[in-house]
């Protein structure tokens, strides 16, 4: 299995990068930095569109935050250009499986733009016409981080205790670590079929346990 990814720098990036190079599948990097312990790295920043090599599945794992973009235009570059960009190099490519990183709560209609912008990139992944189309929600990412995020580290430190008290349908909104992220997504990397799906954080844990 031939795998290109795009945010192998991030959180769950690096993740999925260490979990593939233990099973053998040759990754190929999509960014602005070389990446160590892949098989290639495709540099490109996004803000155009780029080429891809062939490759069985395409994983976006792409993202920003509103404080490092600094504007909602710097954000949506990011969350939705960059993200469309990169899904359309891989159409182009032939690449009929792509797997998206989301966020709990997207919806285009949202009145959070957090929330719209990733419902729009997913509206739009969608409207793209891949043969299997997997969209991961997850809620609060758990892991080391390489710089700051003090409201992202507070929430992970208090997320014991927000766990318990986030009862059936609201469990999508507690955290799950970036590494159960990265394992659902080699998950489905192996799998056939057609059409688009949208994974919560129980399905991606029951995912990731089979890896
Ligand atoms: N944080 C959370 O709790 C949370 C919760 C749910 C969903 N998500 C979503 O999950 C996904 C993965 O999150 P993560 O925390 O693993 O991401 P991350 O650690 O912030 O990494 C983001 C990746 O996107 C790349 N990127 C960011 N800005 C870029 C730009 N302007 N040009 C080119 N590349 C750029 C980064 O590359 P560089 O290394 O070059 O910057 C990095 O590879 C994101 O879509 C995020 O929105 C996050």
């Amino acid at each position: 299995m031939t795998v290109v990814l795009a945010g192998a720098t991030g959180l769950v990036g690096r993740a999925f990068v260490r979990i593939a190079g233990e099973g053998d599948y040759p990754v190929t990097a999509v960014g602005r930095r070389d990446v160590e312990g892949v098989a290639a790295t495709i540099r490109t920043d996004f803000s155009a569109p780029l080429a891809l090599p062939p490759a069985d599945v395409a994983l976006c794992a792409l993202g920003t935050t509103m404080a490092t973009a600094g504007s909602r235009a710097a954000f949506y570059a990011v969350d939705h250009v960059a993200v469309l960009h990169f899904a359309q190099a891989a159409l182009a490519a032939g690449i009929r499986h792509f797997i998206v990183i989301s966020a709990v709560g997207a919806d285009p209609r949202s009145p959070v733009f957090y929330s719209r912008v990733k419902g729009e990139t997913e509206r739009d992944l969608a409207a793209l016409g891949f043969a299997r189309l997997d969209i991961l929600r997850p809620g609060l990412l758990l892991g080391r981080r390489r710089e700051r995020r003090p409201g992202e580290a507070l929430f992970q430190r208090l997320d014991p205790v927000l766990r318990r008290l986030l009862p059936g349908p609201l469990s999508r909104y507690a955290g799950i670590p970036a590494a159960t992220v990265a394992a659902a997504m080699l998950a489905l990397c192996g799998q056939g079929g057609e059409g688009t799906t949208i994974h919560h954080n129980a399905e991606l844990r029951r995912l990731a346990s089979a890896v």
